[in-house]
């Protein structure tokens, strides 16, 4: 099966036979698939967060319903390396000129809440440019657009889970929440993960920003600690000499529920 994905850019084959295969929900090729760890409210923004003003419009108001994790949720995606171009992880390199900015290294480790890495995943960024502007129409904040940058990459995860971007560091830029609202510097992430049960979309944030106390989307994680685990953290060992500053971003997805231990049999 080809679909598109979030940005519309990257086809898709499904993992599982599609429609009409015969094995029962959960279980592939012989295989008793487990479903996977369900989200854990403490790290998660809640539907409605008042101080959040789009979330009172868009917020579920009554209890969610808890469905099974079934076949369609445990299985997903799969994304060849053919896909991806050679330049689609370093967004200084994707137009004739080079982008105004501080040139940045991100580059982290994707795991599940097993404590196993993740192989083989795609992920997307995106993000405004060093003025604090998206190249998208629908921004008008009144900062320069810079024609040497779009603001969008993606790569896949190594053998290892790793990942690697080299980008521009993002501007603050004001928004319309309340008077005088400015977002702290921050990418964009969108993860695919082994199955659509651990899709995950998410923002990086920079280490010190003064606008974290002020910003409702940070904020509307309510746990400190999680909120701590969506600031990337500056590494020196990361940073290439001469050329950019590197920050680390490690990512965790849902892992599956039932984990056989070594040990444990
Ligand atoms: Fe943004």
């Amino acid at each position: 099966m080809v679909s598109s994905s979030s940005r519309g850019k990257a086809s898709v084959r499904r993992t599982h036979r599609g429609e009409g295969h015969p094995a029962r929900d959960g279980e592939e090729s012989g295989r008793i698939l487990s479903p996977y760890h369900r989200h854990d409210p403490k790290n998660e923004p809640g539907n409605i967060y008042p101080p959040y003003k789009s979330s009172l419009a868009r917020g579920p108001r009554k209890p969610l319903i808890v469905l099974p994790h079934t076949l369609s949720e445990i299985t997903g995606p799969v994304f060849g390396h053919g896909e991806i171009g050679e330049m689609d992880n370093d967004l200084t390199r994707q137009h004739a000129g080079e982008p105004l900015g501080e040139r940045i290294t991100v580059s982290g480790k994707v795991l599940d809440d097993n404590g196993r890495t993740v192989s083989n995943t795609l992920i997307e960024i995106w993000q405004c440019n060093a003025a604090g502007r998206y190249a998208h129409m629908v921004d008008q904040h009144p900062a320069p657009l810079d024609p040497s940058f779009s603001g969008a990459g993606r790569t896949l995860t190594d053998a290892q889970g790793n990942y690697h971007f080299t980008t521009i560091k993002p501007g603050p830029y004001p928004w319309k929440n309340h008077p005088n609202a400015w977002r702290p510097a921050h990418i964009h992430f969108s993860l695919f993960g082994t199955a659509f049960a651990t899709r995950l979309i998410t923002q990086m944030y920079f280490p010190g920003d003064p606008l974290f106390p002020f910003d409702p989307i940070f904020n509307s994680v309510r746990d400190p600690k999680a909120r701590e685990r969506m600031i990337s953290k500056f590494d020196l060992a990361l940073t290439r000499p001469d050329w950019s500053l590197g920050f680390r971003f490690d990512i965790v997805l849902r892992g599956r529920e039932e984990t056989p231990f070594e040990n444990k049999r």
